[in-house]
C-alpha cells in the first residue's frame, strides 16, 4: 500500500507533497518488470504524514517511511527475500504443464 494522500492545508505534511505518486509509479513499474505476484495499491492517509511517503506491506506488515523512487530496487529486493517472492521459490512454477 502506497499513500498518495494530499492534505488540503498546504502547511501540513502529506505523502503526496513528498512525491509519493512518483514513488507509487516506480514501485508499480518495478513490480511489473520483475513479474512479482503482488498488488500495489494506492491508498489514502495511514496516519504517518510527517514521515512519508508511507508504504505498508499488507496485511499487517511494517511501515516503510520516507522511501524515494531510487530506493525501490533495494526495497523490493528486501521484500522478495522476506516474503519469499523469488520465482525460483514459487512451487507453482515447478508443476508440469497441463497435459504433459
Ligand atoms: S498523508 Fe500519507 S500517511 Fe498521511
Amino acid at each position: 500500500m502506497v499513500c498518495i494522500n494530499r492534505r488540503l492545508r498546504s502547511d501540513l505534511s502529506s505523502c503526496a507533497a513528498r512525491n509519493s505518486e512518483d514513488l507509487a509509479k516506480a514501485i508499480e513499474a518495478e513490480v511489473q518488470a520483475r513479474g512479482l505476484d503482488i498488488r500495489v495499491e494506492r491508498t489514502v492517509c495511514m496516519g504517518r504524514c510527517d514521515f512519508g511517503p508511507t508504504v505498508r506491506v499488507a496485511p499487517g506488515g511494517a511501515f516503510h517511511l520516507g522511501l524515494a523512487p531510487n530506493d525501490v530496487g533495494d526495497f523490493l529486493n528486501e521484500l522478495e527475500v522476506n516474503l519469499n517472492l523469488k520465482k525460483e521459490n514459487n512451487k507453482i512454477n515447478e508443476l508440469p504443464a497441463p497435459g504433459t
